[in-house]
């Protein structure tokens, strides 16, 4: 294995929501290496502007230059969907949003060309799912809405609850009226919320994860620049480093019940020196 492809990944989020990215990643590509950061004392951002979120998202690509990664993955709407074009020409290795692959799908699998997007506000204000879907598909129409309570919600660990089910049904029901057969999941925390949001759909309404596109797609760019890396026996939790900027036990035990396996603890740091 050269020494290029046994460098992490580094993979970000405002907080804890970006590690159902990270969830995807490893469950497609299980042998990379990841730095995860998530920017806990700082979050939410997507009630944030758009110059504030590009300061914070260039501190962490300071960041994350320092951990020598190959690759970025922005496992954060708002940050893909806001700062990702001022910001990918600060670092010289690929870095990958989740809007454009969740875009992709929803814009090639719809039948009826009616795509739901729910996201935080800066994410629906941004208008980027939107913008991609219709260049894809010109034909489609699109239906945001923002949910923010949606992330307070999946953080109290309220991911099965009555509270939660009458948020979403209030939430959806225009989504609902508008008769949309795909909507997408355009915050990194709503994966969590997929049973309650499937069960106020309905069956027949498509609900797509962008993680699970965005893994799909860092796979091929990895494949092509020869930088998958090989397996080489290690334990998962030596595979992968977590660093946050507050909270590091709160952000370990939602790790865990995330990602379903024993993690390291998260070292915090002062993202604000970068
Ligand atoms: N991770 C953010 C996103 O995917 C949601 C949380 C926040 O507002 O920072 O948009």
């Amino acid at each position: 294995m050269n020494k290029r492809s046994d460098a992490p990944v580094g993979v970000f989020d405002s907080g804890l929501g970006g590690l159902t990215v990270m969830r995807e990643i490893v469950r497609q590509i299980p042998d990379e290496r990841i730095v995860y950061f998530g920017d806990t004392a700082r979050v939410p951002y997507g009630s944030k502007s758009r110059a504030t979120i590009i300061h914070y998202t260039e501190q962490i690509l300071n960041f994350l230059k320092t951990k020598e990664v190959k690759a970025i993955v922005v496992a954060c709407n708002t940050v893909s969907a806001y700062a990702l074009e001022a910001v990918k020409d600060r670092v010289d290795v690929p870095i990958i949003g989740v809007v454009k692959p969740g875009a992709r799908v929803a814009a090639v699998s719809t039948k009826n060309h009616k795509v739901g997007v729910i996201g935080t506000e800066a994410t629906v204000d941004s208008g980027l799912y939107s913008e991609y879907i219709r260049h894809l598909n010109p034909k489609a129409e699109v239906f945001s809405k923002a949910c923010p309570l949606f992330v307070p919600l999946v953080e109290e660990g309220w991911w099965h609850d009555e509270i939660t089910t009458s948020v979403t049904e209030r939430y959806m029901k225009e989504l609902k009226e508008a008769g949309v057969d795909t909507l997408i999941m355009g915050c990194t925390h709503y994966p969590l919320l997929r049973s309650t949001l499937r069960e106020v759909m309905g069956p027949e309404v498509n609900l797509v994860n962008p993680a699970y596109e965005t893994a799909v797609e860092l796979r091929r760019t990895l494949e092509w620049r020869d930088l998958l890396r090989e397996e080489d026996g290690s334990e998962k939790c030596d595979r992968y480093r977590f660093y946050v900027s507050d909270a590091s036990e709160r952000f370990g035990r939602f790790a865990q019940s995330v990602l379903g396996f024993d993690v390291p603890a998260a070292e915090k740091i002062n993202i604000e020196e970068f």
